[in-house]
């Protein structure tokens, strides 16, 4: 079932990312690099090219392997999107993941960002078996908390200067929805 690809809109479908995927993530991020900057860590210049994206899908199908990390890409056609990620995935008492998205300016206020949010949680309860998932956003980010709202989050408290984005040390408005009452396994 994590591996089917789901159609989020009559064009646009979220799929798990790809080796193959490199050369379309390098476009995409070329495209969006102006719009992403605010909201994402400082890049390096070999993250906007296809041999920088092949190197880092390889580090993360091994993560995918090692059940560290759940990355779907949304694609157009040939084209990448937007891109759902559960990172931090911890087992034991938490059962948890961590969600980090993006969806290309070209195609924001679709609704896409909240199929896709949907789509990872159910995938997170149902497909990984996880109890909760949390999202940070930059207290500024209004879109990106009425996604989460909307996906059924609830904001829960505020860390302070937690994360790098856009090259400074940044607060994160913290979020979490709980996916089910299943026991933690023993
Ligand atoms: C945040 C982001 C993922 C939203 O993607 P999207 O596909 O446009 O999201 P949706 O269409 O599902 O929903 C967007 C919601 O935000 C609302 N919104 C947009 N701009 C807003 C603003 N400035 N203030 C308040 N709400 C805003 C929209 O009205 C919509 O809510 P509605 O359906 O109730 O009207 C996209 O803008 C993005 O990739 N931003 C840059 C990267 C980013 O911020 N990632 C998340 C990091 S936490």
């Amino acid at each position: 079932m994590i591996n089917a690809e789901v159609k989020l809109t009559d064009d646009v479908v979220m799929r798990p990312v790809a080796r193959s995927d490199a050369r379309a993530l390098a476009d995409a991020y070329r495209r969006n690099r102006d719009f992403l900057r605010p909201w994402e860590p400082r890049r390096p210049a070999d993250f906007f090219t296809t041999a920088g994206q092949a190197a880092r899908l390889e580090r993360l199908a091994e993560d995918r392997a090692a059940g560290f990390v759940m990355p779907w890409v949304l694609t157009d056609g040939d084209r990448v999107v937007g891109r759902m990620n559960l990172n931090s995935i911890i087992r034991g008492a938490a059962q948890s993941a961590s969600l980090g998205y993006w969806v290309d300016a070209a195609y924001n206020g679709r609704g896409l960002a909240t199929k896709a949010v949907l789509e990872a949680c159910r995938a997170a309860d149902e497909d990984l078996s996880l109890h909760r998932v949390e999202a940070g956003t930059l207290p500024h980010n209004k879109a990106s908390q009425a996604v989460l709202r909307k996906a059924g989050f609830e904001e829960y408290g505020m860390a302070p200067r937690a994360v790098s984005i856009d090259g400074e040390w940044q607060d994160h408005v913290l979020f979490q929805r709980i996916l089910n009452d299943r026991p933690a396994p023993m």
